[in-house]
């Protein structure tokens, strides 16, 4: 049955209801939905209103919404009545209780002490670090490009979450893993996080997918993960407390095992340390390794981007004092490079990572007129509200400038790719910059072309956004 669009917002007519789509279309449209969620989602939102009721799956009693106002209202203004719900709950079966699956007062215990470690100045310190990792990364496609006539062919995607993945992974752990040990944490954690999807959207399924043995398989492969990390986690105990032990790394795992409750003194204990060195992992390469592969999508098709960004840099290179050598940046050089934040901060806004954001309603709430009864399930549709041309000029464009000063977004709560609210993601600077140094670095050495012809790259939203399969870049030495 066809509802009447709404003009702005679902609610600023005082409407006292909100559109629904009606149960028998969601589950038609749930195997479309699967496959390819975002046009299923966009169509729906041109037609219904900036806020829509739908069945999830056919199942799931959902209100989905890309209205500034309200994604403001459930993650800060009245954030206290809004949890995450049972999906990133559920997703604790797998990854534990760190920060990202954690609740009420537990969450709020351990994000006090969690916070200092991704303070700026924190993350200042790891700039060198990441550097090194950018730089090791980038060195044998140099030689490979040199030896083969100056172009070297990569999967980008691949790339990018292997980088990121040797950046979050050297961070939290130093350098404690080996090559191939590192490589099965992250295929472990992809290979968990695709199913536990899986189960989410198409949740018919379950019963056979459980005679298949599927959640059993997936639990081994959690306790695999774990008991991989907690051998990382046990070595560094013991080096710590060895007799005449050397200082130890500077790392986040450090961080979180010197970390000491306020009331109490102590420290966390091995799970709880487990769960979050866990959750940082999952957290903070996936994310980051998404964002980097779609901005490098970009800039391959805007060279004028790409030379700005190269422009800029060369001029804040050349303010040194003669001598100095042309790379690492300082953090303070960082600062002044803001022709790739924006780049980044307009990649996130096109194709942001965390694109959808869900939460449940506590107790019964009101905004602008709705009346929204306890238990209702939010979901903050980012990549919709990034991209509705009501709050976004030329809304489909890659425009970096859009983010320098005076060029603010219409409706700055329009723009939301690290969350919001007392959940803001915790390693936003460290993401922005890696993701930025990233960045400089590649396009310092490489023209990033993609080979003529090609079609344009699906997005495939698991939990975050990434490309379907990967694509080829080609790297010039420059
Ligand atoms: C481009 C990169 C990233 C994006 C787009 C991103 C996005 C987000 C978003 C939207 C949330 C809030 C989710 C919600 O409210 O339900 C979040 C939370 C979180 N992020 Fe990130 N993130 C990124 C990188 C990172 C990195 C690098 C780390 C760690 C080093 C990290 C660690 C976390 C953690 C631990 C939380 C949970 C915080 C809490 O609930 O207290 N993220 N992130």
């Amino acid at each position: 049955m066809p509802l009447p669009a709404m003009a702005d917002s679902a609610f600023a007519s005082g409407a006292p209801r909100l559109p629904q789509v009606p149960r028998w279309q969601s589950i038609l449209r749930s195997f479309a939905l699967a496959k390819d969620p975002l046009p299923v989602l966009d169509t729906t939102l041109r037609r219904f209103g900036d806020t829509v009721q739908l069945y999830i799956g056919g199942v799931q009693k959902s209100v989905l919404t890309q209205d500034p106002g309200l994604i403001q209202h459930v993650l800060q203004k009245n954030h206290r009545n809004y949890a995450k719900s049972q999906f990133t709950q559920g997703f604790a079966r797998y990854v534990g209780h760190g920060l990202l699956t954690n609740e009420g007062a537990d969450w709020l215990r351990q994000r006090r002490l969690i916070q200092p470690g991704f303070h700026r100045q924190r993350v200042a310190s790891l700039t060198g670090l990441m550097q090194e990792i950018v730089a090791e990364t980038l060195a044998p496609l140099r030689v490979q490009a040199a030896e083969s006539g100056g172009t070297v062919a990569v999967a980008a995607h691949a790339l990018m979450t292997q980088l990121t993945f040797r950046i979050i992974a050297r961070s939290v752990f130093s350098t404690n893993f080996a090559a191939a040990e590192l490589d099965r944490v992250a295929g472990l954690i992809t290979e968990i996080q695709a199913f536990y999807v899986r189960t989410i959207r198409q949740p018919y399924l379950k019963p056979w997918l459980r005679l298949r043995g599927q959640f059993r398989y997936h639990d081994q492969l959690t306790a695999e993960l774990r008991t991989l990390l907690g051998g990382y986690i046990e070595q560094r105990r013991q080096a710590n407390a060895a007799p005449g032990a050397p200082a130890p790394p500077d790392d986040l795992l450090q961080m979180l095992l010197d970390v000491r409750y306020e009331d109490t003194g102590q420290p966390m204990t091995t799970a709880q340390v487990l769960d979050e060195a866990l959750i940082l992992l999952i957290a903070g390469h996936e994310t980051s390794a998404n964002a980097l592969t779609w901005l490098l999508y970009l800039l391959a098709q805007h060279p004028a981007e790409a030379a700005a960004i190269r422009a800029e840099t060369a001029a804040v290179l050349a303010s040194r004092p003669p001598g100095a050598a042309p790379a690492p940046f300082t953090f303070e050089e960082l600062l002044r490079l803001s022709r790739a934040q924006y780049a980044v901060q307009e990649a996130m806004r096109l194709f942001p990572p965390a694109w959808m954001v869900d939460r449940v309603a506590l107790a019964d709430d009101e905004y602008q007129g709705l009346r929204i009864p306890k238990g209702t399930l939010f979901s903050l549709y980012i990549y919709g509200l990034h991209r509705a041309p009501q709050y976004w000029p030329a809304a489909t464009e890659f425009r970096p400038l859009r983010f320098a000063p005076g060029q603010e977004p219409l409706v700055p709560a329009a723009y939301a790719p690290f969350g919001g609210g007392p959940r803001l993601c915790i390693g936003m600077q460290f993401a922005l910059t890696e993701m930025q140094l990233v960045t400089l670095e590649l396009l310092r050495h490489f023209e990033v072309e993609r080979p003529a012809g090609q079609p344009p790259v699906p997005t495939q939203p698991l939990i975050t956004l990434r490309p379907r399969g990967d694509f080829a870049l080609t790297l010039r030495l420059r």
